[in-house]
């Protein structure tokens, strides 16, 4: 919680691997971290299991001002808890994969978690990586600094692959990636970088270069900033 402000904003499309290079980057510069997918995932969850309708608006709304949501604030032990019960696995189950844009594109229910992320930033003191869609844009304009971590569709589409394992046929990828960006984006633009985003195009670095792109780009926007 100590030293200078340091909000690092970092959206971009799934598969690019925004969610591992951010954890990354938060554990070099010693950051708090916040996934805010996992908060749509974990609303997502408690809709499906509470049986709400997933398409009425104001259900969905209601719940997300009304569950506790709880999940780990720094880059290591992931876990995200849901009115008391752990869902950390069950949230990056394909179904929820499935569904989760219908509540992500829920304008209350998105009202109502930007404000619990823009309250977790200022509990973390201001110095913290949040990965997301809409970071740069609406949660946290006034970062110091604001990056679009992006990859083409064919890198996107392998890594999500390796990630679930080699399960998933080629058809089912696009669903998870292409097809879910694409109902994302109908809300959020997290394609193009805003006015003074930073792009690092990931396609063709590995991990690590990755990471260090990232942080150069971090040092560039605080020294200009
Ligand atoms: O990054 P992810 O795949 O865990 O995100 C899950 C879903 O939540 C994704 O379909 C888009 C949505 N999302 C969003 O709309 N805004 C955010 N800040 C983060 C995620």
């Amino acid at each position: 919680r100590q030293g200078k402000p340091l909000v690092i904003a970092i959206d971009g499309p799934s598969g690019s691997g925004k969610s591992s290079v951010s954890k990354a980057v938060a554990k070099r510069l010693g950051l708090a971290f916040l996934d805010t997918g996992a908060m749509y995932r974990a609303l997502t969850w408690h809709c499906l299991n509470g049986r709400i309708d997933l398409h009425d608006a104001a259900a969905v709304e209601a719940a997300a001002r009304t569950i506790s949501l709880e999940q780990n604030l720094t880059p290591e032990g992931e876990f995200v808890k849901v009115n008391g019960i752990t869902v950390t696995e069950p949230i990056r189950d394909p179904e929820i994969s499935k569904n989760v844009s219908a509540v992500a594109t829920n304008l209350g229910a998105r009202k109502e978690l930007v404000r619990r992320q823009q309250a977790v930033i200022a509990q973390c003191g201001h110095r913290i990586v949040v990965e997301g869609r809409d970071i740069t844009t609406v949660v946290a304009p006034q970062a110091q600094a604001r990056l679009i971590l992006t990859a083409s569709e064919e890198a996107r589409m392998r890594r999500r692959g390796l990630q679930l394992g080699g399960t998933q046929s080629a058809e089912q990828l696009v669903q998870q990636v292409l097809a879910r960006d694409a109902k994302d984006s109908t809300v959020v633009d997290f394609q193009r970088a805003a006015d003074g985003v930073y792009t690092v195009d990931s396609s063709d670095l590995d991990f690590e270069e990755t990471v260090t792109a990232v942080i150069n780009v971090v040092r560039s926007a605080v020294n200009e900033g």
